[in-house]
């Protein structure tokens, strides 16, 4: 079909959303609605995401996005071609009603329904967004995830390396807390650091004595446990210069460890010779300005393209869900209701 419109579910984590979107042959694709409900607050109290509570959130507010999803648009579903999910990886409960909800509105439409890897779904961002080409270099890098890719097409993935302990994101949501800063700690992290100084406190840099692409994370949280430790025995508690200057160490030893790792990713990837070398990062870490600088420095020495998605892409939402269904869709891959939920899918 020239033109496709597709609507996308997602609700593997905390954030329930559901988006439509369309392509035109030949035309960059297009957003036509891309709700998002967040539970942040619902999770304020307990210092992370309760699988239950998120569940139940999920189940209730799934069909309100779908409404809002398909009302912003100006469409209904029977103007749509297809109906993706996320079905998986991530936490089972969300997992569970996503699809349940898409196999719902599958059978009473009529329309064919795709299951999406979430993964997939951040790693395919940067065509969505600036219709990148095949081959390209994706640091994929959010609560859950940290890898390198390269993506050859829609469906093939060359995992090339990744963190072998936490998640950057998780790095920076543990690393708040334990500063006092609130939830989620990347964008807190990210604002206190403005006011730090990022050579206040000496953090290690975890495994760049090492060669490949893998990389660790909790190190540099416990070091900046213990640089905390520090502090508090020394004057008694942490005074906002303080948060401050142990923001902005930690957000650096992050940011030098991802563009480190990512010169190595790059040498890899350049070795296959692609017409049009670019690099992407995507994911709810790739929000970060300072990482997206030093990527960007990065590409420009190398003379490769850098992306990042639009911030609100860069996060969880349907949208990419929906982009990916539609790459999947043009590939004649389509589910049936025996579609499942599966926690662990890599990619
Ligand atoms: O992709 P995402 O929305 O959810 C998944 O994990 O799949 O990513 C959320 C993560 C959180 O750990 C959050 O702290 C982190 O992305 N994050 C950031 C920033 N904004 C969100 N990390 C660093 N800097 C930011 N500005
Ligand atoms: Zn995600």
């Amino acid at each position: 079909a020239q033109t496709l419109t597709i609507l996308g579910i997602e609700s593997s984590c905390d954030d329930t959303a559901a988006a439509v979107v369309r392509h035109i042959v030949g035309q960059p694709p297009e957003i036509l609605s891309n709700e998002v409900f967040g539970q942040t607050d619902l999770h304020a109290d307990f210092g992370g995401v309760v699988p239950e509570i998120a569940a139940r959130a999920h189940a209730e507010k799934l069909d309100v996005m779908v409404e809002a999803a398909l009302t912003t648009s100006g469409l209904t579903l029977s103007d749509m071609d297809a109906i993706a999910v996320t079905a998986g990886p991530g936490l089972i409960g969300g997992v569970m009603s996503g699809v349940m909800c898409a196999k719902g509105l599958a059978a009473g439409s009529g329309k064919p329904l795709i299951g999406v890897n979430h993964l997939a779904g951040h790693a395919l961002t940067p065509r969505l967004t600036d219709q990148l080409e095949f081959p390209y270099l994706m640091l994929l890098v959010s609560g859950g995830h940290c890898q390198f890719l390269i993506a050859h097409s829609a469906t093939k993935f060359q995992r090339l390396g990744g963190t072998i302990d936490d998640a950057p994101g998780e790095a920076f949501d543990k690393v708040a807390k334990l500063i006092g800063l609130p939830q989620p700690g990347g964008p807190s992290i990210e604002q206190a650091a403005k006011d730090g100084d990022p050579k206040s406190h000496k953090l290690p840099r975890p495994l760049l004595d090492r060669d490949g692409c893998d990389m660790s994370f909790s190190g540099l949280k416990t070091a900046t446990l213990r640089a905390r430790d520090a502090l508090i025995a020394a004057q008694g508690g942490l005074h906002p210069q303080d948060q401050a200057n142990l923001s902005a160490s930690f957000q650096a030893a992050v940011t030098d460890v991802l563009t480190e790792k990512t010169r190595r990713a790059l040498a890899q990837y350049l070795e296959l010779e692609p017409k049009t070398p670019a690099i992407a990062v995507a994911g709810g870490v790739a929000a970060n300005q300072s990482i997206r600088a030093s990527l960007s420095d990065l590409a420009d020495q190398h003379n490769v393209r850098f992306t990042a998605p639009p911030l609100k892409l860069c996060t969880d939402n349907a949208a990419m869900i929906a982009w990916a269904g539609l790459e999947r869709f043009r590939l004649g891959l389509i589910d049936d209701l025996t579609l499942t939920a599966r926690p662990r899918w890599p990619l």
